[in-house]
């Protein structure tokens, strides 16, 4: 592709995950979204694949359901000119450290909270992780169509909760029962949720926020109530800020109903005139790359074991950051300095309704692999080395004692944690006093498919001892005396030597700052 091209390819990309809790509708607003990109034709397509009521055991049944969600981890499709990317971010009992991970391979986020609910925790974790890359984050608050909390009250929340200013681009008028639309100051109209012609859902407004003919809604009390609301948010609220909004300082807010299909498309407008497009990455040793460079590089942001024994494949899924993915091309492993050749590669761009089959900067293709790749390997072309910044250590929350079931079988035991780990499937920490490996996870499947993976890749049969939720608090080795671990705060140490504790509650750890006030705790993501 010749630079202009490549340029305007790159352009057009826009490459986001929505985060959010379980059932505040993720899967739903997806839909929506892939509906308006002619990618499904009616809703229920996507949310087929959550309703597989699969006992945890069940390996076929996951593997069924992994299978399908290799295709749906990446939906691309285009709308209004642009190239969309949405990466699925998993939730309920696929959350795992992948789930964290596919944020370090967006350019912005959109976060969808239940109105009737607020912030729920896993969108807390997850808006962390948007926080701490300084990636722009829309919110949907979603449900409206539902008795939902006061709106003032959820813009507040935003704030006091997560720290990050709201904006409304809209207001709803009412909720529930008495739901009748949307404010909507940034288009300057009023989108009627019963509109008695479909065919003209809305009412426009004047300058000054009046509607511009009259119509019966304007003398009712809720209409007028959004309407001030708006107002004085429009004086004494946040100031639109573009910076802050590009910073993740500030979020434009939208309401809605995804299941009524309201406010959505309103919202994939103007959320299309604010995101970004793919940007910069910078390498370990402080180069820029610019995402329409003419050489190719990206980085492995998540490895999906296929979970059938007679297809020990994996696939590595690669954000691009420069330049244009063609098959068969070779690139060069950063870390191994190899030469590896893309030929067997899944590229999520299938459905698109131009014929020009390319992935380039912000896409995402899905590699083909036999245990050439790790979390976090750069691959590019030319010859100037290029080596991403490594991808944050997530805190894990849940831990079990893990040893091989025949004491005999050591030597596979240990290979398959080694590179299992290596890999990132799951953390490992060692205890001090015992010598006992403890693996540690964001999300049960973690062990789940890692006790799979050491019986089926490795043939090592595992036995697995819960240890629960554990707090996670790293210590200054300096400040470390053995004599400070006890049964209610573990001393282990991770792989890379570094000495922690896992705190069996948050009680136990304020008891041990009490003890050791003089002692700094750090958690890592
Ligand atoms: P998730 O992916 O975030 O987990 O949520 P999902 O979209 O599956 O939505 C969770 C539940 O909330 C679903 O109901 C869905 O229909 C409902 N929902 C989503 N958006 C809205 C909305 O705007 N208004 C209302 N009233 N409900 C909404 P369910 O009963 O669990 O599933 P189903 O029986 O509809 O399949």
């Amino acid at each position: 592709m010749e630079n202009k091209k490549l340029d305007q390819a790159v352009d057009k990309r826009r490459t986001f995950a929505i985060i959010s809790h379980p059932d505040a509708g993720k899967t739903t607003i997806t839909e929506q979204l892939l509906l308006y990109g002619g990618i499904i034709r009616k809703a229920g397509s996507v949310k087929a694949r959550k309703t597989g009521n699969f006992a945890k055991s069940d390996w076929m049944a996951i593997e069924k359901k992994r299978g399908i969600s290799v295709t749906s981890s990446v939906m691309q499709f285009d709308y209004g000119g642009k190239r969309i990317n949405i990466l699925d971010t998993p939730g309920h009992q696929d959350f795992s450290e992948d789930t964290y991970r596919t944020l370090m391979a967006v350019d912005s986020a959109v976060m969808v909270i239940d109105s009737a609910k607020g912030i729920e925790p896993q969108t807390k974790k997850l808006f962390k992780i948007c926080k701490m890359r300084g990636i722009p984050i829309f919110t949907f608050m979603n449900k409206l169509d539902r008795d939902s909390r006061d709106p003032m009250e959820l813009i507040a929340q935003l704030e006091d909760v997560l720290g990050i200013e709201g904006y409304p681009m809209n207001w709803p008028i009412g909720s529930g029962k008495i739901f009748k639309g949307l404010y909507d100051r940034y288009n300057d109209r009023v989108a009627l949720y019963h509109a008695k012609d479909p065919e003209h859902p809305y009412l426009k407004l004047d300058d000054d926020g009046n509607l511009k003919q009259s119509n019966p809604i304007q003398d009712d009390d809720i209409y007028k109530e959004a309407k001030e609301n708006m107002d004085l948010i429009q004086v004494a609220g946040n100031q639109f800020d573009r910076d802050k909004i590009m910073r993740g300082d500030q979020t434009p807010v939208f309401f809605g109903s995804a299941l009524a299909d309201f406010g959505v498309q309103t919202f994939l407008d103007a959320y299309l005139d604010f995101a970004p497009q793919p940007e910069e990455h910078t390498t370990q040793d402080d180069q820029v790359v610019q995402p329409d460079d003419a050489n190719f590089s990206g980085f492995v942001f998540k490895i999906q074991a296929n979970m059938n024994p007679r297809h020990r494949d994996r696939i590595a899924f690669v954000r691009i950051c420069s330049g244009e993915f063609k098959r068969g091309m070779d690139v060069t492993l950063e870390r191994t300095q190899r030469k590896i050749r893309l030929s067997n590669v899944t590229e999520f761009i299938a459905n698109t309704r131009e014929n020009v089959q390319t992935a380039v900067a912000g896409d995402i293709i899905g590699l083909y692999d036999t245990g050439n790749f790790r979390i976090g390997d750069t691959i590019y072309t030319g010859k100037q080395n290029i080596k991403f910044q490594k991808l944050p250590q997530f805190t894990p929350e849940l831990f079990v004692k893990v040893a091989a079931k025949n004491v005999m079988k050591q030597k596979t035991f240990h290979k398959g944690i080694r590179q299992l780990v290596e890999e990132g499937a799951v953390q490992l920490y060692t205890s001090y006093s015992t010598n006992e490996y403890i693996l540690g996870a964001v999300g049960q499947l973690q062990f789940e498919v890692f006790q799979f993976r050491m019986k089926n890749e490795y043939h090592s049969d595992i036995i697995m001892k819960p240890l629960g939720h554990k707090i996670a608090r790293w210590i200054d080795p300096d400040q470390l005396d053995e004599k400070m671990s006890s049964s209610r705060n573990i001393l282990v140490k991770d792989q890379h030597n570094d000495p922690l504790f896992l705190f069996e509650n948050h009680f136990a750890e304020r008891w041990f700052k009490d003890k050791y006030p003089d002692v700094k705790l750090t958690a890592k993501l």
